[in-house]
């Protein structure tokens, strides 16, 4: 780490990187002068969970600085020490700094995530961490990020690079959806074609669903699974980053994976193939004794791979179809004095919930659950917009917000489709993502205590490799994270996208981090001197070039370079658009975006 001199600039320098947290902090008093972190400060740690966090800490500051930083018991010399101990709740931590000291105090997730401020805070400053005081916990106790490795594999490494990524921006529940038509990604023992014929396909459409009809596949067999050694590894890893991952198990639908392994398990008498294309399948599991009996052992090696409290079971999209017709199925309902195939799902989703509940855990559903009854204990992800959320709540159960028209990952990012990569649908600004309310009005006070969190989905059906994956997560995660951890009141997009994420979209591609280029902010004004209409771009990428045209035409690296707010020709009634593309520090050309010229 280089030497750097105090100067003005340089604290209003470290201030300016103070304020640069995502999610924001509750509360930050600024200080006088800044703590230079270097290779003489020690790191201060009397307990084995604090050693922990500060390992985890000085291997990111060898990594970024190549500055090895060694951790002791008792303070001495300029020093950065943790003191275990709950501040601020559960989650919650102060962080104090001054010239020649930081002091961070919280539980073992509060001082991590202490850490994870302090990390942004030197991001873009050499070292430096303007003094200052900040007092902070989370809005929300769950903060989730659910990514689907059924539809695509999700290989080990990008993974834990989500997951770290997660970690820096305090979320803290990894939702992995491991089983789904296409594919069924986990190792279980007691049933081992799981894997070997249900975690491969044989082929797979090119395109959208809707591009060809008829379909064309690309004749390449594909698939992976995790074995268990390998859960245990990621679930070791998100721990220590206070990430606590839930699987997800679905049933009684998008089981075709599954179905082709064991047939037997279906209503069906039938094979089934792992099918290479999206949609909702038909292909259900019947409610046999036998399939209880198998989705119960399945269960039982799943919770001792996934310690957390939270097992998910899907219960999303299930045609009814096969029950309709199957004798089983009508005989359990005659039995049960159920209604129709609806109370059916009810009752097989409960049979699964009392099954979880003897064995201490809590099952969460996406909202469908909530059609065929479903016991209060189960708690609701609400996908269907806040739908599912309100329903839930007002009859009682915890839900998770995950709207699907605003914080699915899989949908668009720009209103005309085709300047973008293919992807599911619709289209989701990161300002529309940022500007979610998580706890809708339809609710009351009480209500909305049900409430536990937020989360964005990545479903990943058009999701072919890992730049993709992170093109669609970020920066949109990072909208989400400050909707799960900040205060409402703090609210400011403007502030969240051309004051603090500069910084990190710059530090985010320096690790490697593929993210969309998202468009600038434009402001139109006038220019005193001389009376003209000016627009000034301001880039969403720190040190990022925006070249940009007027004249209609195409920008790209032969248009101006933009060096400060544009003078706009008098053009009288003629329609202009200012064209621009934003180069990043890496050389990552974005989209040509446009905008048109006030008249
Ligand atoms: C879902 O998007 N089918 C939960």
């Amino acid at each position: 780490m280089k030497f750097i001199l105090t100067t003005y600039i340089g604290c209003l320098l470290a201030f300016g990187a103070m304020a640069q947290i995502i999610p924001a902090p509750g509360s930050i008093q600024q200080g006088h002068g800044f703590f230079k972190l270097d290779g003489n400060t020690k790191l201060v740690a009397g307990d084995e969970a604090s050693r922990r966090n500060l390992g985890l800490f000085s291997q990111l500051i060898l990594e970024r600085f190549k500055v090895k930083l060694s951790i002791i018991p008792k303070a001495t010399g300029r020093y950065l020490e943790i003191t275990q101990t709950e501040v601020n709740g559960p989650e919650g931590y102060s962080l104090e700094v001054n010239e020649n000291r930081i002091s961070i105090k919280g539980s073992s997730k509060g001082a991590f995530y202490a850490l994870q401020s302090l990390l942004q805070m030197i991001d873009g400053n050499n070292g430096q961490i303007a003094s200052c005081t900040i007092t902070d916990k989370p809005g929300f106790g769950y903060r989730g990020v659910m990514i689907d490795a059924a539809r695509h594999f999700i290989t080990l490494p990008e993974m834990k690079k989500i997951i770290n990524l997660m970690a820096n921006y305090k979320l803290n529940r990894l939702q992995w959806h491991l089983t789904d038509d296409q594919g069924w990604r986990v190792e279980i023992k007691k049933y081992p074609k799981l894997t070997q014929i249900g975690a491969f396909r044989d082929s797979a459409i090119i395109g959208h669903y809707g591009d060809f009809k008829p379909l064309i596949y690309d004749g390449q067999r594909s698939g992976g699974f995790y074995t268990q050694a390998d859960i245990k590894e990621i679930v070791a890893y998100a721990a220590d980053r206070k990430i606590t991952i839930i699987p997800e198990i679905e049933l009684p639908g998008h089981s075709t994976a599954a179905l082709a392994a064991y047939p037997e398990l279906g209503c069906k008498d039938t094979i089934y193939n792992v099918p290479g294309y999206w949609g909702v399948h038909p292909n259900i599991y019947c409610p046999k004794e036998e399939t209880f009996r198998f989705l119960e052992d399945v269960l039982t090696e799943v919770m001792a791979l996934f310690p957390g409290e939270f097992i998910h079971i899907g219960g999303d999209e299930v045609p009814k179809d096969h029950w309709k017709v199957s004798p089983v199925a009508q005989a359990l309902i005659k039995q049960h004095h159920l209604k129709d195939e609806h109370e059916l799902q009810g009752y097989f989703v409960t049979r699964i919930e009392k099954f979880l509940n003897k064995h201490g855990r809590r099952l969460i559903g996406w909202d469908e659950i909530l059609e065929g009854g479903v016991a209060p204990s189960a708690t609701i992800m609400s996908w269907h917009g806040d739908r599912g959320g309100i329903n839930g709540a007002k009859a009682g159960h915890d839900v998770i917000m995950t709207p699907n028209n605003y914080f699915y990952a899989d949908r668009y990012q720009a209103k005309d489709k085709n300047t973008e990569p293919t992807a599911l649908g619709g289209f989701i600004s990161l300002e529309k993502v940022y500007g979610y309310n998580p706890r809708p009005d339809a609710l009351t006070a009480q209500e909305q205590q049900h409430i536990l969190g937020v989360q964005t989905n990545m479903w990943t059906e058009y999701v072919t490799s890992n730049n993709k994956l992170e093109y669609m997560l970020f920066p949109r995660m990072l909208a989400v994270a400050e909707i799960a951890w900040s205060n409402k009141e703090q609210k400011d997009y403007d502030d969240f996208s051309a004051k603090r994420l500069p910084v990190h979209l710059q530090e985010l591609e320096r690790r490697g981090v593929f993210f969309r280029i998202p468009e600038a902010k434009i402001t139109f004004g006038t220019n005193p001197a001389n009376g003209r209409r000016t627009a000034a771009i301001i880039p969403f990428v720190a040190n990022s070039t925006v070249y940009y045209t007027i004249d209609n035409h195409k920008a790209d690296q032969t248009g101006n370079v933009y060096n400060g707010a544009i003078d706009l020709p008098w053009a009288g009634n003629a329609p202009l658009q200012l064209n621009y593309i934003i180069v990043t520090p890496g050389g990552r050309a974005s989209n040509m975006f446009t905008v048109d010229l006030p008249k």
